[in-house]
């Protein structure tokens, strides 16, 4: 088998928000990368071995902070180097350049026209829309580089060096609105770093399958099953890797959404012949979180309980040795970024927490190298339902946190209907793919209305539907006025116990995504 780590890029990271895709993009045209903080231990660069090295943006001017370069040992290796913005100033500045600070940012679209073409610019036209995010900026290249392209507020848009394979670009290939940033990346890649794409969904599979036989032997696996994206595709590569040696645990809380429990069963029990326990557990949660109206005291409640029937289920299985979990790159990259160095990062909810100290299991997280795009592209690959994988994020607590105040039954039911209904309108309207989370919220007020000649005093639900990119911010969807009528419609004639729908136009912030 081929080893799909044998080309790799290092990204330095000076603190850009698009730091992570730039790693994305690299790996969505084969190559694997990894992210580290620019100033990560120079042994560590050296014996990453990579092969070449990506430079990123950052918000640091060079002007003023002298100690945020790049590693004089990544012009030491003897391998490709790519600036992008900051990465490019700082490059510039440490060859001798000059950069201009500048108080005013320039942002959004420019056009740069290629002067010379390198291997950075072959095959793409001379003029090209490329996406700025800058202020300062270079203005003199000193003696080692020179100008590949200028756009009209940046003359030097791009360098690179006059015998070395390193260059510069003030812009960012990798946002979608670059033209040919992908292509840029590519030459980059392969032309300049000599990189073959061997990352893909289907080389992934098999690397983290044999990975995983590698490190359990015929041990027994547990893993905590949720039914969303992480766990499912952990259960899916393990079941594929050790078959029988897996066992899932799902703690059915009560608090899913409609007929949710029984399509986890349905997918990987009836379906995949894995192995699951089903633990109901409705009536201990809906018991502890009697009276409790404190988000954050339901919050804790059900975590808690959630990992209490997780170890009690566990410590059943005699002779697992590991535990699995679905931890991602990102998970990983957040924890190598903290002052606590690079700790082992376990997920607060789905992922258990508080194992009981005798278990003493090991962790197998075949997930850790992953991007979330690629969990679902493997996940796919893997044959999970193609609307499990792609399904909008749930939160950890579930229906506990869109039930506003006291949980009870009557009303999770009734949400549970209502939110049916609107996932069914979303989907039929295309409008599920193009929002990224959408769900109804119970309000526990009552309200009046009026149905046929009756006099009705229902329950309110609340239609929240968010457009974001990281979760961090949003921006309520444009839903247009008729599906949201025709949503209202149908939840108020066919769900009993509500008279009267609204929908949320609070973005994030000052909102916050879920109500509680
Ligand atoms: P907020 O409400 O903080 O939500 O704007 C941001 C994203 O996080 C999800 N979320 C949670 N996920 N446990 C989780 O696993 C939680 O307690 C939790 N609270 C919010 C939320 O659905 C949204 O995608």
């Amino acid at each position: 088998m081929q080893d799909i780590h044998k080309h790799r890029l290092l990204i330095l990271d000076f603190g850009s928000q698009y730091t992570q895709l730039i790693a994305r993009r690299v790996r969505e045209i084969g190559v694997y990368c990894e992210i580290y903080p620019y100033d990560v231990d120079v042994s560590f660069i050296k014996d990453f071995a990579a092969s070449g090295i990506i430079l990123s943006g950052g918000p640091e001017s060079v002007n003023e902070s002298v100690h945020v370069r790049a590693p004089e040992c990544v012009f030491e290796l003897n391998v490709p180097v790519l600036g992008i913005c900051y990465g490019m100033q700082t490059m510039a500045h440490q060859f001798g350049g000059e950069v201009a600070s500048s108080d005013k940012r320039e942002f959004g679209y420019a056009k740069i026209e290629i002067s010379k073409v390198t291997p950075l610019y072959e095959s793409v036209p001379q003029t090209q829309d490329v996406w700025m995010s800058h202020g300062d900026k270079v203005v003199d290249l000193g003696y080692e580089f020179e100008v590949i392209a200028s756009s009209e507020n940046a003359p030097i848009a791009a360098m690179a060096h006059k015998t070395k394979p390193y260059y510069g670009v003030q812009y960012h290939p990798e946002v979608t609105h670059s033209a040919y940033g992908k292509e840029l990346l590519e030459n980059f890649a392969f032309k300049i770093c000599g990189c073959e794409a061997l990352w893909n969904p289907a080389s992934i599979i098999e690397d983290a399958v044999q990975k995983i036989k590698a490190q359990v032997g015929s041990d027994e696996v547990v893993l905590g099953l949720s039914g969303g994206v992480d766990s499912s595709v952990v259960a899916a590569l393990l079941h594929k890797a050790i078959g029988e040696q897996l066992t899932c645990v799902f703690v059915d809380t009560g608090l899913l959404r409609l007929h949710e429990g029984d399509q986890v069963m349905q997918t990987f029990a009836e379906n995949m012949h894995v192995n699951v326990v089903r633990v109901n557990a409705e009536e201990r949660f809906l018991a502890k979180l009697e009276g409790v109206n404190d988000p954050e005291k339901k919050r804790k409640i059900i975590g808690n309980l959630f990992v209490d029937i997780f170890d009690e289920e566990s410590a059943k299985l005699k002779n697992a040795k590991w535990l699995a979990q679905g931890t991602i790159y990102p998970d990983v990259i957040e924890s190598a970024g903290s002052s606590s160095g690079k700790a082992h990062v376990i997920k607060s909810h789905h992922n258990v927490g508080g194992l009981p100290e005798d278990m003493k299991l090991g962790l197998v997280e075949p997930l850790r190298e992953l991007f979330k795009d690629e969990v679902r592209k493997v996940g796919v690959e893997l044959g999970l339902p193609y609307r499990m994988v792609y399904r909008h994020p749930f939160p950890g607590p579930g229906l506990g946190v869109r039930i506003l105040g006291e949980v009870k039954k009557d009303y999770a039911d009734i949400l549970r209907q209502a939110d049916s209904i609107y996932m069914q309108e979303l989907e039929k309207s295309g409008y599920y793919d193009k929002v990224s989370q959408a769900f109804a919220v119970f309000l526990p007020v009552k309200s009046v209305g009026v149905m046929g000649d009756q006099r009705k005093y229902d329950y309110v639900v609340a239609l929240r539907a968010v457009e974001t990119i990281d979760f961090m911010t949003a921006r309520w969807a444009h839903l247009p006025y008729e599906l949201v009528g025709l949503i209202s419609n149908r939840i108020v004639n066919e769900v009993k116990g509500i008279s009267r729908v609204v929908y949320d136009v609070t973005g994030k912030p000052p909102g916050t995504i879920e109500w509680e």
